[in-house]
């Protein structure tokens, strides 16, 4: 029986300060049997040392190293072209490769027979496999900095506070989208004392809407789910006239809001356009809209930036939020390392790297690629 090892690279896309593995999941690693390299100064964006790796039994090494060495490497986003060039035929990459957004990434490493474990696939309704999902715990993280930040835009407080001073009025959330981030903006503004109102196209989520204390906008706009949507959870892409018609159930609600925090996503396409130029333009001034969906791709907010905030001349700040789980490296790495730990625990059951093909959630974080029959190792 071998031994496995793993090497978590330093990330390489800019702005990205969150690391693979902390130090807590390497000492779970070798307490699996598996060995752990970490790529110098790999956990620095997320106030991890090196020393902190050694300390917890990690072999900390030159990039040159940990691909030579490594039979799988550990990252969180998708590699730059350099380390994709680096990894060898019969290596396994893992992390949050986003195979529907970059196809090209994937079907290349594949290609020269390069495996492929993607964390995004996974399929969020498989209980056993609640522990890896890594989309979950990431957006967590982003649900919570997005109702902070707004709350740091925001010029006047969340509660409403009685002072000697008088009284002052509670501000007026309104969350689109209330998916895993969505539902932890909510849970995040109620606790700062904020009036918290929501909306999702998905039925289901009225319910967790409510337990939270928030209200939930009865807009009717979507009509029946595609058939199989209960069974992955996730929204289907509204057509033009249903986003045309839910966008105008909105704009009274967005107009009068204080803060508003868009998360809405559908995977693998550009994400809703909920909010127009037009209705930002009627918020009262001092009112801030963060847009978690800003990308490259697009976002939920007419007019903003991925990683860019914008005082218009009306006195509304846009915030362009797509990349909040960076913005908190330390939280959002342990708990993504935490997930990893659950995949590698998943994928190494007995000493070995084992993607099993026949295995449902192997299979799913595989998937994609090209698959071989029989387990391979
Ligand atoms: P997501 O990031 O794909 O999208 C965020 C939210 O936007 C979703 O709730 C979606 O319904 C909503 N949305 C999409 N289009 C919209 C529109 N036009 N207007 C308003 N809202 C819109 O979703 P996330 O957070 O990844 O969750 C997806 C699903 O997976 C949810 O049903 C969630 O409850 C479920 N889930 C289940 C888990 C489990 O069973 N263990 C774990 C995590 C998520």
């Amino acid at each position: 029986m071998g031994t496995v090892t793993v090497g978590a690279v330093r990330e390489r896309a800019p702005g990205e300060r969150r690391v693979a593995l902390v130090p807590e999941a390497v000492t779970l690693l070798r307490r699996a049997g598996i060995d752990v390299l970490i790529e110098a100064g790999a956990g620095s964006g997320a106030w991890f040392t090196d020393a902190e790796y050694t300390e917890a039994g990690a072999t900390v090494v030159s990039p040159e190293e940990l691909y030579a060495r490594a039979d799988a490497v550990l990252c969180v986003g998708p590699p730059d072209p350099e380390g994709a060039e680096a990894l060898r035929t019969g290596q396994t990459l893992i992390g949050l490769l986003e195979p529907l957004r970059h196809p090209a990434l994937v079907d290349e490493l594949t290609g020269r027979g390069v495996r492929t474990v993607s964390l995004d696939l996974l399929p969020r309704t498989l209980s056993r496999a609640q522990s890896m999902d890594a989309l979950t715990s990431q957006a967590n993280v982003a649900g919570y900095k997005a109702a902070i930040l707004a709350a740091d835009s925001y010029d006047r407080f969340y509660p409403m506070l009685t002072t000697a001073a008088g009284t002052m009025r509670p501000a007026q959330v309104l969350v689109l989208g209330a998916g895993v981030a969505g539902l932890q903006a909510i849970a995040t503004a109620r606790r700062l004392g904020a009036v918290v109102s929501a909306y999702d196209v998905r039925p289901a989520s009225r319910g967790e809407v409510e337990s939270l204390g928030a209200r939930f906008l009865d807009i009717q706009t979507a009509q029946a789910p595609e058939p199989g949507a209960e069974q992955t959870g996730y929204a289907r892409e509204l057509t033009e006239q249903e986003q045309q018609a839910q966008r105008a159930a909105l704009d009274e609600h967005i107009a009068r809001s204080d803060i508003v925090v868009t998360t809405a996503q559908v995977p693998g396409r550009k994400p809703p356009l909920l909010v127009s130029a037009e209705v930002v333009g009627r918020m009262k001034p001092g009112s801030v809209v963060v847009d978690l969906a800003a990308s490259e791709f697009g976002g939920n907010v007419e007019g903003t930036e991925a990683d860019k905030t914008t005082v218009l001349d009306n006195g509304v700040t846009l915030i362009g939020a797509g990349r909040l789980p960076s913005a908190m490296a330390t939280a959002a790495s342990t708990a993504y390392a935490r997930n990893l730990v659950a995949v590698l625990r998943h994928l190494v059951p007995d000493g070995e790297l084992v993607l099993d093909p026949a295995d449902e959630i192997t299979a799913a974080l595989m998937g994609g690629t090209a698959q071989t029959g029989g387990a391979s190792s």
